[in-house]
């Protein structure tokens, strides 16, 4: 089985796995970590289930030796993590904290050891909270806050990183952040939404640049939340309501990231509900992406509603497979995804930087094992389409923080004991290690 898999992958395809920052590593005030927003809102009652917090997440701060020769035992070519912002900069400017960034240098040492390449995220939406008393990425300020941010790390990881992500999913942060108020910093205004993605969009351009000064060979990317919208019916106010939210959700960042301006159609439908947007005048992003990065787990089905917001409501078909968290199964929106990615915004270079699903199944996880292989076939149908993705990274390496779900959801292909923080690779872990090893065997010299 695995052996069919692997052979649809070509030479160089990168295999990886994701975490990030806040999600894994616990320890949340050692070695002067400051407090980020995420803290913060996991004070706020009610807010994450089981009023779970950061610690102690999977104590990947003090095991991530071991976690790097787990990563080793799976065969893994690459990682993806997040540098936490708050851990190097605990006021969020200013005065650097060595120890902090000390840690992301051993960690970036053990991976290397170990042959995988690493991917850093330098924001996982862990905002430091000092910044979000100073108005947080509402504030324009926010922009040249992470340019110097993304200065410190690129300086340090530099000599031994090339692969950059700016930001994880604005679109997330923009609005499950700051409109739906269902994740940090839990505010819910549609203008402030808006103005978080213009400086998240300005915050990558800053972050591209300063990483570009730093580290000569540098690739630089950012990391979208990709989910495919379609149509409830063939009703034409639902096409358009679809439209309408593949466009605030995907083309008001992409058409910016690739140099255009905020998509007119979007643009009409805000204009008289939101103040004025530094790029809204007209111009797009200057510098370029090196590669998109694609998030990808669901389809929405959406139809015309005239209380939703973007004027769209979802529609929960029945009967379809759904995930633990009600998530639908739907492998084939990635492959069109990828495929109109590569259409509308190529020639671009693509990975999916992450893919995954939550399950209850506690180690025999057939169902992940099947989430996997389903969409590994649909990144292997997009490539035999001849779109060009390079890469993929499960989500997650390790059960973790699943920021409003706490401990609860689970997404690891390996699962974690929070008790005693045992690590056991699931069979979707085991598979997905054979999958590689077979992939490697073929191409062995
Ligand atoms: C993505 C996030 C990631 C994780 C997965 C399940 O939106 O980037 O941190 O929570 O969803």
């Amino acid at each position: 089985m695995t052996e069919t898999l692997a052979q649809r992958f070509p030479r160089g395809f990168l295999w990886g796995a994701a975490t990030s920052a806040f999600q894994i590593e616990g320890s949340t005030s050692a070695d002067g970590r400051g407090e980020s927003i995420w803290d913060e809102f996991c004070r706020v009652p009610g807010a994450v289930a089981g009023g779970d917090t950061g610690d102690p997440a999977c104590d990947h701060y003090r095991r991530y030796r071991k976690d790097v020769d787990l990563m080793a035992r799976l065969g893994l070519g690459a990682y993806r993590f997040s540098i936490a912002w708050p851990r190097v900069l605990p006021e969020g400017t200013g005065r650097v904290e060595q120890a902090g960034l000390d840690f992301y240098d051993r960690l970036v040492d053990a991976l290397l050891e170990r042959g995988i390449q690493p991917f850093v995220t330098l924001y996982h939406w862990d905002l430091p909270q000092a910044l979000q008393e100073r108005g947080g990425w509402a504030s324009p300020d926010a922009v040249g806050w992470f340019g110097e941010y993304a200065a410190v790390v690129a300086e340090r990881l530099g000599d031994r990183v090339r692969d950059w992500i700016t930001l994880n999913e604005p679109a997330v942060q923009a609005f499950v952040g700051h409109l739906d108020g269902r994740h940090a910093p839990g505010i819910r205004d549609l203008a402030t939404a808006l103005q978080v993605a213009d400086h998240q969009l300005l915050a990558h351009e800053a972050g591209a640049a300063a990483v570009r000064a730093a580290v000569r060979a540098a690739q630089v990317g950012i990391a979208l939340s990709i989910v495919h919208v379609e149509p409830a019916t063939r009703d034409p106010e639902d096409e358009a309501a679809a439209r309408r939210v593949d466009g605030g959700e995907h083309r008001w960042f992409l058409e910016p990231l690739v140099g255009r301006p905020y998509p007119e159609d979007l643009a009409a439908w805000y204009d008289a509900r939101v103040p004025d947007l530094a790029l809204a005048a007209g111009r797009g992003l200057n510098e370029p992406l090196d590669f998109l990065g694609v998030n990808y787990y669901t389809r929405h089905l959406v139809r015309a509603s005239a209380e939703g917001r973007l004027g769209a409501e979802r529609e929960e078909a029945p009967g379809l497979e759904r995930t633990a968290l009600g998530w639908e199964v739907f492998p084939d929106g990635l492959r069109a995804q990828l495929w109109r990615l590569r259409r509308d915004y190529g020639p671009l270079r693509l990975l999916v930087t992450e893919n995954g699903a939550a399950y209850d199944e506690p180690v025999k996880d057939e169902q992940r094992r099947r989430y996997l292989e389903s969409h590994l076939g649909a990144v292997a149908d997009a490539l035999a389409d001849g779109v060009p993705v390079e890469g993929y990274f499960a989500w997650s390496l390790l059960d973790n923080f699943e920021w409003a779900q706490g401990y609860s959801a689970r997404f690891g292909l390996v699962h974690v004991d929070y008790e005693t923080q045992r690590r056991t690779v699931r069979e979707s872990g085991r598979w997905y290690a054979a999958l590689v090893k077979a992939w490697r065997r073929l191409h062995a010299e």
